[in-house]
């Protein structure tokens, strides 16, 4: 069935790359905050656990704006609307000039087509939505929204807070990007276990390292607190993790808020963002990235998706150690921190299930959502 993900916009390369590799696409139609793709309708309950997507909606048909009144008017209604319905018009970008047509006036298409027709503003059976994009429209039928909200789950909202953890947001979409739908997730820097709650809650067991035995004692508060217990949580150092690992998703410590041990000569020296040798902390820390990369072809065997602070240039690290780079994606946190968010993995072969096309001809749409009519023909 093909899918029309409405993405959040919040960061639209992150999300469209969220969805993507939730559901292993292997073509996808992308124009501002719309990504299409056929996915098998049983796999479409995974779209719940998605960060950075508003709602799915089952692809009906895309035509130019100008068209939209002439495409309702003959699409075949009568398989979209059973029960009541009702039409949305939402302007995803700035109006080009032309005008929509109304709800009202659309509905009034639909009307002309059902046999019973009734409308149910509130709560409809079928939501039809037209999505309007430039000079495009989307039209779609809500199959579900998704809670974005995470109440209670931010930082400072769980029982123990800690400076360094994720948002809850960007700690799913960063689950979702290793393409995880069975197994369990390791943070090998688990602190206070923000990554941990938000594959906890997906329903996938956890599994979480920190060298400090507050912190493991935070994150198991933490994942209690939200109905967690398929975990586990031991202190250890990361570079001497034994067990392998095959979905490993994690945020290394930066030296910041989060402190590090590292090697000075011989000696290991804590790294905080006091550290009184100016512009010798990132040479320290990337030193310590490589000892942490060459740990972990040893161990992983599979995926992995890290977050490194950008002017640690982990890319050459990451290739240095002989991992092949699938993705990366850069954030600016704020004026003095951006950050590389990397998915990446040893074998070559385990690199190709995250090959993509953005070349997705939605004119060649299932039967079941080809529109009837040549009024609305999708380019
Ligand atoms: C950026 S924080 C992790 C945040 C966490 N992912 C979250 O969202 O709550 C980094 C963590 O790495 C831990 N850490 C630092 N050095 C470590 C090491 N060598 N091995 C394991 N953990 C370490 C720190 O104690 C800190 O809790």
């Amino acid at each position: 069935m093909v899918i029309l993900f409405h993405l959040s916009g919040e960061d639209i390369a992150l999300s469209a790359r969220e969805v993507i590799h939730l559901f292993h696409l292997k073509r996808y139609f992308l124009q501002g905050n719309f990504l299409a793709a056929d996915v098998s309708p049983r796999k479409a309950g995974l779209a719940h656990r998605l960060a950075y997507c508003r709602g799915v909606y089952s692809f009906l048909f895309s035509c130019p704006l100008s068209k939209l009144a002439a495409a309702f008017s003959t699409f075949s209604w009568n398989k979209a609307c059973t029960g009541t319905f009702c039409v949305r018009v939402f302007r995803c970008s700035a109006p080009d000039g032309r005008l929509a047509p109304s709800e009202k006036e659309l509905a009034g298409y639909i009307w002309r087509k059902l046999e019973n027709p009734e409308v149910d503003l509130k709560h409809p059976d079928a939501l039809i939505v037209a999505f309007i994009h430039g000079h495009k429209a989307f039209c779609g039928k809500l199959l579900f929204s998704i809670d974005r909200t995470f109440s209670g789950r931010n930082p400072h909202q769980r029982p123990e807070g800690h400076p360094t953890s994720l948002k809850p947001a960007l700690a799913r979409c960063l689950v979702n990007l290793s393409g995880i739908h069975k197994g369990s997730v390791t943070d090998i820097f688990c602190g206070s276990g923000g990554i941990l709650i938000e594959a906890g809650l997906m329903g996938l067991p956890v599994n979480g390292y920190d060298l400090y035995s507050v912190m493991v004692e935070k994150a198991r508060k933490n994942l209690l607190h939200y109905g967690i217990t398929t975990f586990s949580l031991l202190q250890q150092d990361a570079l001497e993790t034994k067990d392998t690992i095959y979905y490993l998703v994690t945020d290394v410590p930066y030296g910041l808020n989060s402190t590090v041990w590292v090697n000075q000569g011989d000696k290991p020296v804590k790294l905080s963002a006091s550290f009184p040798a100016p512009g010798g902390r990132i040479v320290l820390l990337r030193d310590f990235y490589r000892r942490l990369l060459i740990h972990l072809k040893k161990s992983l065997n599979g995926v992995a998706v890290i977050m490194f602070p950008s002017q640690a240039h982990a890319a050459t690290l990451l290739s240095e150690s002989g991992f092949f780079v699938v993705w990366k994606h850069t954030q600016r946190v704020h004026g003095s921190l951006s950050r590389d968010i990397f998915v990446f993995t040893l074998k070559k072969n385990a690199a190709k299930q995250f090959r993509t096309k953005r070349q997705y001809n939605l004119r060649r749409t299932t039967a079941h959502s080809r529109p009837e009519t040549s009024g609305s023909r999708i380019r």
